[in-house]
């Protein structure tokens, strides 16, 4: 089964196993997240593991992980002989769109059955297993296993929500943990996907809410929704404002809008159709096509045809450059940012120059021909004291999720 994501290139949805072996894995270097609304907020979160904790059980673990493109489920597997392995096998879910509108109730029935069929495939259906959950949507987190929900984002918009799990995770914390697994040096996990977040990890002396300064303890800084508080409106444009209108969520996630893959396509049509009717394209004939909302883009001259409209030439040569101009927005605004975080991290290790590694997912930076080439020039020439180093995340965040479920579940156990 197939099916379109917002590129239009269509993706295995049911039936794919993938399996991933690791040998002498070192340890992550577990912390956990604070429930975050914007840059440089804070509220109360979960104490943070400290480096004794960081052993995870053996065992196998389950894992969901909601949010992104694709709903996944997966299996854990950790063994520890001296040197700790993980095995992984996960199955991907579709998730329609009148579910991801629909009540809290059939959102997650539905999701219960995803399990539940996953489990009956791997023949584990009467074991009860830890779970850890990669919920990628603003939550106040107030423990591991206690997340509530802050607002939807990302097209979600389902009332009711409660649900009891061993550990809730972020899908920037999954990734940086995912990536940290191989490199130690992982200390900030990024997202440009559907949506777009990163976390980072800071000092605890800078953390007030929680107590004790020791250490260091994981941000999500839920950045999607930087702006929100009208720091970004010098340089939103009206097509900004327009796709916030019409959007589930208007007056939220404003920088989000600005750059992930959820609003990009629709920026460019938003600026096809003002140039369409001030006869600058198309020699001023608009389509009810172009006209849609949601309307996606590819190659201009099929996209264009394919909407009903004779491009010529130079109609091609415009279409392409907005949608250079719109994604290399996106790419700058996301490197300044990320620029911004990991200078905090260099003035807070009072170091002349920072050797850091950004753990990163997400369609755009995977699949967008030069999206992360132009965010990796931005962040490098904004810190030309730094030497950043950008690790694709290549198992998803569930892995990493999984592995926080593991570390509490060994620490549980210890406790009781
Ligand atoms: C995946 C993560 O790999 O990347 C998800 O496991 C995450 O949790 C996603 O949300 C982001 O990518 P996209 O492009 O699917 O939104
Ligand atoms: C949205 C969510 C955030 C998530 C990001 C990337 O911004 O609010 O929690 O990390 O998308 O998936």
């Amino acid at each position: 089964e197939k099916k379109r994501n917002y590129w239009g290139k269509k993706e295995k949805v049911l039936g794919k196993r993938e399996k991933v072996l690791e040998k002498d894995s070192p340890r992550p270097a577990l912390q956990l997240q604070l429930g975050h609304r914007a840059l440089g907020c804070c509220c109360k979160g979960p104490a943070p593991l400290t480096p004794g904790s960081l052993l995870a059980e053996d065992g196998d673990f389950l894992a969901l992980d909601l949010g992104g493109t694709n709903f996944r489920v997966l299996r854990v597997r950790v063994s520890d002989n001296g040197l700790q392995k993980v095995e992984m096998e996960s199955q991907i879910y579709e998730i329609h769109e009148d579910l991801m509108r629909g009540s809290g109730a059939q959102l997650f029935d539905h999701i219960a059955e995803c399990l539940a069929n996953f489990m009956e495939k791997l023949k584990i259906k009467d074991k009860k297993l830890p779970l850890g959950f990669t919920f990628s949507f603003p939550c106040h987190q107030t423990k591991l296993d206690e997340s509530i929900l802050v607002t939807w984002t990302k097209g979600f918009k389902s009332p009711d929500f409660d649900i009891d799990i061993v550990a809730v995770v972020n899908d920037t914390v999954g990734t940086m943990m995912t990536c940290g697994y191989d490199d130690h040096n992982c200390e900030v996990g990024l997202i440009v996907g559907t949506g777009t977040n990163a976390c980072y990890m800071e000092e605890m002396r800078h953390i007030d809410l929680v107590e004790g300064d020791e250490g260091r303890m994981c941000i999500n800084m839920e950045w999607g929704a930087f702006g929100d508080d009208g720091a970004l409106n010098d340089i939103r444009t009206e097509f900004d404002h327009e796709i916030d209108m019409g959007s589930l969520n208007p007056g939220k996630q404003l920088f989000e809008k600005m750059i992930s893959g959820m609003y990009m396509g629709e920026l460019v049509r938003l600026i096809l159709v003002k140039m369409a009717k001030e006869g600058l394209l198309f020699r001023g004939k608009l389509t009810s096509d172009l006209r849609t909302t949601g309307s996606g883009w590819f190659f201009a001259h099929e996209i264009l045809t394919k909407l009903g409209l004779e491009p010529s030439h130079e109609d091609c040569l415009a279409t392409h450059r907005i949608c250079q101009i719109v994604s290399t927005r996106s790419a700058n605004l996301c490197g300044a940012t990320l620029a911004a975080v990991l200078r905090r991290i260099k003035e807070n290790k009072g170091v002349d120059r920072l050797r850091s590694t950004v753990g990163v997912d997400g369609s755009v930076y995977k699949k967008h021909p030069h999206f992360a080439r132009r965010l990796h020039k931005t962040v490098r020439k904004l810190l030309p004291d730094c030497e950043i180093r950008f690790v694709r995340s290549e198992d998803g965040s569930g892995k990493g999720a999984a592995m926080v479920t593991a570390v509490a579940y060994r620490l549980a156990a210890h406790q009781e």
